[in-house]
């Protein structure tokens, strides 16, 4: 079985500046900054046969590249438990454009669909049983993170290998998009 996610690689400089917020938030389980990526299709576990069968149907995607800026961090809470702390990713069309495209490409084999909203963010921490006070005050420390926005000229399908080590991302394919048209 192979644990498969689609998503957007970032690139270094962009890892580099989210990786120096990396810091000031105990319990929190930082995600290592060459795993940093946004998620625009969690998969899981899929055998051989349809592992190919995703990637045959992500090949024949068809979307325009784009710029993505990175906007803010913020929390996902639930329970009452702070569970993790993201970089969010401003409003593109062109990337809900790319995620509903994967969508109805992977629609093309046996995977159920994806009902979940999409909620593009980049998690930088992870947390276990945090109340929201010391990830409120992190939050406002850091208000106004404003990076350089970044080209998003290809998607990849990532394989996540669980280890004792931690979790290692393996690029599986990368898929091109159209260039934008320069004005
Ligand atoms: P997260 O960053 O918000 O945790 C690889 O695990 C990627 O897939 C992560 O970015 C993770 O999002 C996302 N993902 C979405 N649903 C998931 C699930 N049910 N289990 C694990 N990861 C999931």
């Amino acid at each position: 079985m192979k644990r498969l996610f689609v998503g957007i690689g970032l690139p270094q400089a962009i890892r580099d500046r989210l990786s120096t917020l990396q810091s000031g938030l105990s319990g929190a389980r930082w995600v290592a900054p060459e795993n940093l990526h946004i998620t625009l299709r969690f998969i899981g576990d899929v055998d051989e046969g349809m592992a190919e069968d995703i990637g045959l149907a992500l090949e024949g995607l068809e979307a325009p590249s784009f710029t993505l800026a990175l906007e803010g961090l913020g929390a996902f809470e639930s329970r009452g438990w702070v569970r993790s702390i993201w970089a969010g990713v401003g409003r593109s069309d062109p990337l809900a454009f790319l995620h509903a495209k994967i969508a109805s490409a992977l629609l093309r084999t046996e995977l159920p669909p994806d009902g979940r909203k999409f909620t593009p963010h980049i998690t930088l921490a992870r947390l276990k049983k945090a109340k929201g006070g010391p990830a409120l005050s992190y939050l406002e420390t850091h208000d106004g993170f404003a990076p350089v926005p970044f080209a998003v000229e290809h998607f990849t399908l990532f394989r996540s290998h669980l280890g004792r080590g931690g979790v290692h991302y393996e690029n599986l394919a990368d898929y091109r998009l159209t260039p934008e048209l320069v004005q």
